[in-house]
């Protein structure tokens, strides 16, 4: 899908993996409508230095039902083209050390909140017989790993749910992508070793997110259904996908758990 003069909707677009992606999109001359938790002056000035025509905030928070209706409902008068649905919580540890509120907010935000917009936005899309829905699942959703346990299922869920709505979507001109993003230097990947670092070996190989921002840019160009990762977690990525015992004997090693 071309990406100049596009109406693309990002949420959690105020750092990290979003900002990049909306900063590469600015680039290429599309209007950016950026749903985060608080207006950004400094940001909307510096999407546009970048060369987005348009930059609306549309202030807006993912953690209750009540906020992603208030941003249905403020986002109900655009046309939308893409809808990245991006922002993320992490979660981690042995499971009965996880507070869990932070579960609940966390599935909250990474799988509900996603349905939803996509829910909300897809009639309009289907109408006009043109649209993208980006979803943000991750490594994590097909390599399963202690510690991941709360984290892998909601992005093993993002996963199912593009899977499945891309069938469904087979011929009406919208289409899915879906992101099995590996480890990218934002704050999120930061968070990893306090959470995981007591019982498993966390990974230490990244990529900055404005390299990632460019790669994301090329498969909505390039029309792709899934960004695979490549190299050696790409290659971990398939022995985790079709040989799920030898993967989970090797994770095995990297465990440990003080009984
Ligand atoms: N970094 C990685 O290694 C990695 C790997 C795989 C997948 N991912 C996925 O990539 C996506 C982006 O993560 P990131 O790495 O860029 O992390 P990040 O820098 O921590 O960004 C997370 C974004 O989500 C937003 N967010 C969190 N809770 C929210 C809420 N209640 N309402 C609205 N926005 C909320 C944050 O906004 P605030 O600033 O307001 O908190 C922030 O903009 C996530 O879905 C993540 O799971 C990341």
């Amino acid at each position: 899908m071309e990406t100049k003069s596009a109406n693309i909707l990002i949420t959690g677009a105020n750092r990290g993996i979003g900002k990049a992606v909306a900063k590469r999109l600015a680039e290429d001359g599309a209007h950016l409508f950026l749903a985060i938790r608080k207006y950004d002056a400094a940001l909307v000035a510096e999407l546009k230095k970048a060369g987005a025509p348009e930059v609306e905030v549309i202030e807006s928070d993912l953690s209750t039902r009540a906020g992603v209706d208030s941003l249905v409902d403020k986002i109900s008068r655009l046309k939308i083209d893409i809808l990245f649905n991006n922002a993320g919580l992490l979660t981690g540890g042995l499971l009965e050390e996880q507070p869990i509120d932070d579960i609940y907010n966390m599935l909250q935000v990474n799988i509900n909140a996603l349905v939803h917009l996509t829910h909300a936005v897809l009639p309009q899309m289907l109408k006009r017989k043109k649209g993208l829905i980006i979803n943000h699942s991750s490594v994590s959703g097909i390599m399963h790993l202690p510690c991941a346990s709360t984290y892998a299922a909601s992005k093993s869920a993002v996963l199912a749910f593009t899977n499945c709505l891309r069938q469904e979507l087979k011929n009406t001109g919208v289409r899915t992508l879906v992101l099995i993003t590996p480890g990218i230097k934002t704050r999120m990947f930061d968070k990893i070793e306090d959470l995981y670092g007591k019982n498993i070996e966390t990974p230490k190989d990244t990529i900055p997110p404005e390299k990632y921002a460019e790669m994301i840019r090329e498969a909505i160009v390039e029309n792709l259904e899934v960004l695979n990762p490549s190299g050696l977690t790409g290659a971990a990525l398939q022995v985790a996908r079709y040989l799920p015992s030898v993967f989970e004997r090797a994770v095995g090693f990297k465990f440990k758990r003080s009984l």
